[in-house]
This record gives C-alpha cells, sequence and structure tokens, in this order.
C-alpha cells in the first residue's frame, strides 16, 4: 500500500498580524480546520529573502511598498500540512482586499484597508505546490 504524500503550504502571518498579536489566532484556525503545523520560527526578514520571496511582483507598482512594509516588524513563517492545504489555507485567509474579504476569512474578520500604500493583510500562503516548494525553502532552507 502507498501512502500518499501529505501537501505542505507556507504560511506567513505579516508584521500587521504579529503587531496586533494575532499569531495564536492564525495558528488556532489553521489547526481547527484540521491541518498540522509542522514548522514555525518568527524571523525579521531581509530584503533579499523577500525579494526572492516575491520576486514574481518585481517591477509592479505595489512592489517597494509591499517590501517595506514587509520589513517594517518580524514575520511569523509556518509550515502547514494536510490534504489540499494549499488551496484550503487560501479559502481560510480570504481574498487579497480585506475591506471585500468574505466575513468568516482571516482578512475578511482581522483587516481592512487602512490607507497605506500597501493593503496590509495580516497573511499569506502559497498559492499552487510549484509556489509552496520555492518558498518552503526559501523561509526554511529545505525541499521536499
Ligand atoms: P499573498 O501572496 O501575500 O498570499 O497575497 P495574495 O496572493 O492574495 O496577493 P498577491 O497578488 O500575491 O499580492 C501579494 C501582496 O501584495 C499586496 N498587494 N497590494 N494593488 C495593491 O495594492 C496590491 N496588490 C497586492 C498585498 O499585501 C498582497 O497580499
Ligand atoms: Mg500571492
Amino acid at each position: 500500500m502507498t501512502t500518499q504524500q501529505q501537501e505542505r503550504t507556507l504560511v506567513l502571518v505579516k508584521p500587521d498580524g504579529v503587531r496586533r498579536s494575532l499569531v495564536g489566532e492564525v495558528i488556532a484556525r489553521i489547526e481547527r480546520k484540521g491541518y498540522v503545523v509542522t514548522s514555525i520560527k518568527m524571523v525579521q526578514p531581509d530584503r533579499a529573502t523577500l525579494a526572492k520571496h516575491y520576486a514574481e511582483h518585481e517591477g509592479k507598482p505595489f512592489y517597494e511598498p509591499l517590501l517595506e512594509f514587509m520589513l517594517s516588524g518580524p514575520v511569523v513563517a509556518i509550515i502547514a500540512e494536510g490534504n489540499r492545504v494549499i488551496e484550503g489555507f487560501r479559502k481560510l485567509a480570504g481574498t487579497t482586499d480585506p475591506t471585500t474579504a468574505e466575513p468568516g476569512t482571516i482578512r475578511g474578520d482581522l483587516a481592512r484597508d487602512q490607507g497605506t500604500k500597501v493593503v496590509q493583510n495580516i497573511v499569506h500562503g502559497s498559492d499552487s505546490v510549484e509556489s509552496a516548494n520555492r518558498e518552503i525553502s526559501i523561509w526554511f532552507g529545505e525541499v521536499k
């Protein structure tokens, strides 16, 4: 019998979430949904790490403000594991714009537009298996 490999995703609690003491709230929602947190650490990211993480957005108008925001304080990096966790966590997070994110989601319940240069929306979640592998290796220095 073959055991199915559990899917993994990279979650970041962004600096706004850490500043507002929402780390526990985010972890609780991941766990209540039934996913398992398999690695976690708090880090003050440097610019090089963030440039790698957000390489797909380089050149976009929100890129510099996004990096500045992400450099503004520590973030919590989490690996969460479970069947279809990539899709499932994106659903838990809600859409990018927190003002219109559905109530019941992390962004919809806990964030709103603050009028800042870039939208601050508490969490990041990988959007595909390829992104998850790439991002896990950036933040945890490993690929699986
Ligand atoms: P994330 O990567 O952080 O999980 O967010 P996402 O997939 O929902 O959004 P994405 O398009 O990847 O954008 C990354 C982050 O950049 C900021 N953003 N601001 N028009 C804007 O002002 C704008 N667009 C994107 C947000 O912080 C977004 O989460
Ligand atoms: Mg994204």
